[in-house]
């Protein structure tokens, strides 16, 4: 028989994403609905080792909704990677009568939870807290469209600059092995190409897109790079590099978004998925459910095994790329 659940500990882990605060909030408030404790856990799984635990009531995320980062504080816990680290969590959690824990994050922290579910007999339930949009079996991941709206208004502004001079930019933007930040955030913009790796896009193409572009009268383009390598290559300054070389008619330059695309205020769209998910989170646990993500699917919640979110490959839609291509003309 599952063991009733009383306290619920909650943590956010890895990489902070906008919306994180909105999910706390509706898991400490659901869960005291349902007249659950909460217990806060401060800086991720470091938090777990180190009992750096907070009561929270419903008034302990009031005023939270729309601030960006994690009232939570996050980390990259190396140590909760190893054996020990894991035995030290889960004799804190037991010693502080946690019975089930909810970790919001991305793959490296579903992938922790993962190990942790299978070593010690703990429900744990996983929402996808990412700008990054790589976690499959979800259409969206907490952070992500806030992040997309931030970078559209930064190709924005640089557009301005981009035509003013005819320039080519190259803008190099976040999201790890995956293409979903790049390649929307262009159609969003405009923009002329996206190199995303999921795609075959390679200089050659790029420089293809370009002289279209020129036949267009087009004087000026803008290139959203996604951050990821293949095979060691890519990034914006490798592109930007190449088209000096081999293009030295174009004025190229390189803009990197960086940390900015992780910061400000979540977009009501992430407010809205992270209230569902939290409020998700709190009642899959009170139907037994345990070691799945929540996830959005053509607007209704779904549960996926935390092995399957975090093992497969979450494809990009290939309409994107024929969209790009088309309306880039
Ligand atoms: O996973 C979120 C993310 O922002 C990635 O897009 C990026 O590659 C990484 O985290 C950056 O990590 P850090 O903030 O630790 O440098």
């Amino acid at each position: 028989m599952e063991r009733k659940i009383s306290t619920i500990g909650v943590l956010t882990s890895g990489g902070d994403a906008p919306g994180m605060n909105a999910a706390i909030r509706a898991v400490t408030r659901t869960a005291r609905y349902h007249e659950m404790n909460v217990i806060g856990i401060m800086r991720g799984y470091q938090g777990l080792i180190d009992k750096e635990f907070v009561k929270f009531t419903s008034s302990s995320v009031s005023n939270t909704i729309q601030r960006g980062g994690t009232i939570l504080k996050t980390a990259r816990c190396g140590a909760f990677m190893t054996p020990e680290g894991r035995k030290a969590a889960y004799e804190n959690m037991v010693e502080a009568g946690i019975d089930a824990l909810v970790v919001i994050g991305g793959n490296g922290s579903l992938t922790g939870a993962q190990l942790f579910a299978r070593e010690y007999d703990i429900p744990i339930i996983g929402l996808p807290g990412t700008i990054d949009n790589d976690l499959y079996g979800t259409d969206s991941t907490i952070g992500y469209d806030s992040a997309l709206n931030t970078i559209v208004d930064c190709v924005d502004k640089i557009r301005d600059t981009a035509n003013s001079h005819d320039r080519i930019f190259f803008i190099e933007v976040m999201g790890r092995d995956a293409g979903f930040l790049a390649q929307n955030s262009a159609i969003a913009s405009g923009a002329e190409a996206a190199i995303i790796p999921e795609g075959s896009t390679d200089v050659d193409q790029l420089a293809e897109f370009i002289d279209r572009g020129k036949r267009k009268s087009k004087n000026s383009a803008i290139v959203l790079v996604s951050e990821a390598q293949k095979n060691g290559v890519g990034g914006a300054f490798y592109y930007a590099d190449r088209i000096k070389k081999e293009f030295p008619q174009f004025d190229a330059r390189v803009t990197i978004l960086g940390h900015l695309q992780r910061g400000g205020t979540p977009s009501a769209y992430d407010r809205i998925l992270a209230s569902r998910m939290g409020y998700a989170a709190i009642e899959a646990l009170l139907e037994g459910q345990r070691n799945v993500m929540i996830g959005i699917k053509n607007d209704e919640i779904v549960y996926v095994p935390i092995s399957r979110a975090i093992k497969m490959d979450k494809p990009i839609n290939q309409e994107l790329i024929a969209v790009l291509n088309v309306l880039s003309m």
